[in-house]
């Protein structure tokens, strides 16, 4: 479920994108996932722990995992009243990128030149520092750099997906970041 009314994300993200993005996109990653998973020999307990065991033989559960991870972290940081990060996270950003603005600059070009569908994302790599990259497809961090190019605890994950935006913004991304 979405941890937020559908027309909560007006005007930015409409109830109707919402309608089909978590509702028809999100949900059938979903079905056919859990429709894979039935035939899979597949000990992991955690989504976390399915998405790292599953990314080892990539194959269309890891594709339906991976976008499960992906937009259950994505709807659980949005939300209608965005608050500026404080402490120690709003300290590593400024020491990091200089400033909030910076980093949102940095976010929004790792999405508009994530060529195709993928996801933009801000995350904590292992020696702890914070840094911005983008993943193809259903990657994130959380699978390692083996995987997805780049390793590290996700903090925000941005959906670049054409089905994220198109209702919206049609063809433009960089409006829609
Ligand atoms: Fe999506």
């Amino acid at each position: 479920e979405l941890p937020f009314a559908k027309e909560a994300l007006e005007p930015h993200m409409s109830a109707n994108t919402l309608d089909f993005h978590h509702g028809k996109h999100h949900n059938a990653y979903v079905v056919k996932g859990n429709e894979l998973l039935a035939d899979a020999n597949i000990s992991a307990v955690s989504l976390e722990e399915l998405v790292k065991e599953t990314a080892k033989a990539d194959g269309p559960l890891f594709n339906n995992v991976g976008q499960h991870y992906n937009h259950s972290f994505f709807w659980n940081i949005l939300g209608p009243a965005g608050t500026a990060p404080s402490g120690d996270l709003a300290a590593a950003i400024d020491a990091t990128f200089g400033s909030l603005d910076a980093l949102k600059e940095q976010v929004n070009n790792a999405g508009v030149t994530r060529f195709g569908s993928g996801w933009a994302w801000l995350y904590v790599t292992a020696d702890k520092k914070l840094a911005v990259g983008s993943t193809a497809n259903q990657d994130s961090p959380l699978m390692g750099e083996a995987v997805a190019g780049i390793g590290g605890t996700p903090v925000i994950g941005v959906d670049v997906w054409e089905h994220a935006y198109y209702l919206n913004y049609q063809n433009k991304r960089p409006d829609y970041l």
